[in-house]
């Protein structure tokens, strides 16, 4: 495995694999690299010929207030599970090599960031689009893997790729839980056991939303207000946001209808972190339920027990 720090070589390398004929896999990361992210690469992996994982604390996403100085970060760790996934090159640039110059240009997805993540962290979907514009320009045309636990996130850059017409697929692939279904995030790491133990309230609400529609629940506002009910009222949980909206542009509808995506999106913070988690669910035309709950580590569906 190769890491490298510099644009221009990562670029000259790809090029050079394009050239030979082979696909390219992406996985763009900011490192602490967990489960989840391993199920990307070996997604990636199985899908293409060349994997490349970028690993880059990007300044550019942090609010003022945020975690950027303290994010948790363990480079040795992370080598060790790229080498593992069969990941052929690390991407680590430094802030300098990024941001070379003071940034001028700024790329921003209207209307999908007003809501959710966007409405509380107002600069964050910015600094995400224009880094992840930067390492698409960087690394060339691509399959580029990103998990629906950011399911915003997977719709902004989803959007950006489609109005800019840059050449990457985006594939999109499941939250990661734990076998008792708290998602998979770098910033698990923030919970002692107390904190753990709450944060299971997030995944727990939302099965129970699926549940309700699955009983034929339809009222969009009705299911919402349960979902703000259920998680509000956990021990130790501060609601930033839970919400259920259209998948394709986020926007709001009277009720679940038949053939749409929908996304029921929570963010609260438990102890000292701010965890996000999300289901995401289709009515198909005989009415049934299609959810998607996430997967285990070893990919299968995750399943309640
Ligand atoms: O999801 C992340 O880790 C980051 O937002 C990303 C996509 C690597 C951009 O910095």
């Amino acid at each position: 495995m190769r890491i490298i720090s510099h644009v221009d070589e990562l670029s000259r390398t790809l090029e050079a694999a394009r050239r030979d004929g082979r696909s390219i896999g992406f996985v763009p990361t900011m490192g602490f690299l967990h489960a989840g992210h391993r199920a990307l690469m070996a997604q990636a992996k199985r899908a293409c010929d060349l994997v490349v994982v970028s690993i880059f604390v990007n300044p550019l996403q942090f609010g003022v207030n945020e975690d950027l100085a303290g994010y948790p970060r363990d480079f040795e760790s992370d080598i060790a599970a790229c080498t593992a996934e069969g990941v052929e090159i690390v991407f680590h640039p430094s802030v300098e090599e990024m941001y070379p110059t003071p940034m001028r240009t700024v790329v921003t997805v209207t209307g999908l960031t007003d809501r959710l993540c966007g409405a509380s962290r107002p600069t964050h979907f910015a600094g995400v689009a224009t880094v992840v514009a930067k390492l698409f320009g960087m690394v060339g045309p691509c399959d580029a893997f990103f998990g629906k636990k950011d399911y915003q996130q997977v719709a902004v850059v989803k959007r950006l790729v489609r109005d800019l017409s840059l050449p990457v697929n985006v594939v999109e692939c499941p939250t990661v839980r734990e076998d008792d279904g708290l998602a998979m995030s770098s910033r698990n790491t923030y919970l002692d056991v107390p904190a753990r133990q709450n944060a299971l309230a997030l995944s727990r609400s939302l099965f129970a939303l699926v549940d309700s529609i699955g009983a034929g629940e339809r009222n969009r506002l009705q299911i919402e207000s349960d979902l703000v009910q259920s998680l509000g009222s956990s021990q130790g949980v501060t609601i930033d946001y839970a919400e259920v909206l259209t998948g394709d542009d986020l926007t709001i509808t009277e009720s679940i209808e038949v053939g749409r995506e929908y996304v029921a999106a929570v963010a609260a913070r438990v102890g000292a972190a701010r965890l996000i988690d999300n289901v995401s669910f289709t009515l198909d035309p005989s009415g049934k339920l299609l959810a998607d709950l996430g997967a285990l580590r070893d990919g299968l569906p995750f399943v309640r027990s």
